[in-house]
This record gives C-alpha cells, structure tokens and sequence, in this order.
C-alpha cells in the first residue's frame, strides 16, 4: 500500500488530534471520518512489555497521572484517563495498545508507527512491534519511523518489506540523521518542515525516497511545501490539509 499513497497525501499527527485527545482510539477514527488517508502514532513498552501508544515519556501532560510511562505496567496505564486534558467530552479514553489500534482503524487507514524508545533506545521495542504487525496480517499497511537509526536497522532486519522512515531533528541539530539517512536503506525521509528545499527534495526522489514533512499545521506553509515537491505532511488537522494541502494550490 505504500507505494500506492499517491502524493500529495497527509498523515493525521498523532490523530485527529487537533479535534480529539492525541493518541487516542478517538483521534484516529475522527481522522478516518475527517477523510485522512494515514495516520502517524508514537509506540512505546509499559513495564511489562506490552506496545502501547504515547508520545511524550512521562504521563504527566496528556494523562490524570505523572511519572514515567515505562515504570508502569499496562494495568495500571489502562486505568488512566488519557481524554480529560484534552476536554471533559473525551473523560472515558484510554491509552490505547497497539493491538487495539490495530482492530480499529487497521484496515482503514494506512499506518505510520513512531517507534518512540527514545528515554529506553535499547529496550527491544522494534521486537516486541514487528510480531504484532505480522499477527494482524498488516505488513502491506503500516511503515516505521524514528529518530534512532538503530531502530530503523532492526526493523529492516525483521521484516525488510515494511518501509521505513528517517526522522531528522531540526536544522543543526539533525545532521547525525541526516548523515545515517546518506547511509541507509530508506524509503522515506521525515524533514522537520524549515528543512525542507526543492533541491533536498530532488535529491530524495532521485534516490527514489518519498519526502514526508513535520509537523505542518499553517496552510501557508502547507501551499509553500507543496510546491516544492513534498509527498506528504504529518498535521494535526485533517480538515485544513485536505483544503490547503490537497486542494486549491496554485
Ligand atoms: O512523525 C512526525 C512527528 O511526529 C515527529 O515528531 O515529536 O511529534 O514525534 P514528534
């Protein structure tokens, strides 16, 4: 499926997540209703090694609870309310498991999984994911990204048909994914949106790598990066990406 997303296209940045709580059951389905054609999600492994979806390390943020999320079992995470801080109307949403994405949305929308080991780099996460993906037979649905080539080599080294993309920091403080990104086996790259020129986007279809663009929320930068050549970008906001980035350009 990947090779048939045909750009321009957009992934849905953590969900829907500008109209619902961001990881959550909620936000991806509101993005399938909102007409995204993928959605992009951060996986993490609770104490008890199970994949769950979260994007920031501690709780502390979008949760009724603190502290580190790899210090918890799945248990005790699935007893939070993980909707609340986003507002009262989404009180009942939980953190949900990967697996439970998977039953959701799985054949609904292709699937961009944020391998997010970043506080644990050496923690096994790419293992414990790749078996999941086979189980529900979605190896034609889903790609990985990450900001640790390592976990990109692994992934390769599991189940080499899945794509994957490099996600590059901003500015200077990308230039060692930039720099593993010149040496790997890539089918896409993720340039922090400031990054982005028609030249680095040339280079990255001459190698014949997709360019996917975060995070991108304004619709001027939105008409400003589709004319530079861009395949997609990740947004918070379905709605204004189908008006801005697919539609109406001139
Ligand atoms: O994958 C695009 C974007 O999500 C990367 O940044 O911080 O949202 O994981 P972050």
């Amino acid at each position: 499926m990947f090779t048939q997303l045909q750009s321009p296209h957009f992934f849905a940045h953590r969900g829907a997540s500008a109209y619902a709580p961001e990881n959550t059951l909620a936000a991806f389905e509101l993005a399938a209703r909102q007409g995204a054609p993928a959605i992009e999600f951060d996986v993490k492994l609770t104490s008890d090694r199970h994949v769950v979806i979260h994007h920031d390390q501690t709780l502390d943020r979008t949760t009724n609870s603190s502290g580190a999320l790899a210090k918890q079992p799945l248990a005790a995470l699935r007893e939070l309310d993980a909707g609340s801080s986003f507002s009262a109307e989404f009180r009942d949403e939980k953190i949900p498991t990967l697996e439970e994405v998977f039953e959701t949305v799985g054949q609904k929308l292709f699937l961009n999984i944020e391998l997010t080991n970043y506080a644990t780099p050496f923690d096994g996460l790419v293992d414990q994911v790749v078996p999941l993906i086979q189980k529900h037979g979605l190896e034609k649905r889903v790609m990985f990204s990450s900001f640790f080539p390592h976990n990109l080599l692994r992934a390769r080294q599991l189940a080499p048909a899945i794509p994957r993309g490099q996600l590059m920091l901003e500015g200077a403080s990308g230039w060692w994914q930039r720099l593993a990104a010149g040496l790997m086996d890539l089918q896409a790259e993720h340039p922090w949106k400031a990054d982005v020129t028609a030249s680095s986007v040339q280079n990255a279809h001459r190698k014949g790598r997709r360019v996917y663009v975060w995070t991108v929320n304004d619709p001027l930068e939105m008409h400003s990066l589709r004319s530079l050549g861009v395949d997609a970008i990740f947004t918070d906001d379905p709605l204004r990406a189908r008006e801005h980035f697919l539609e109406n350009i001139a």
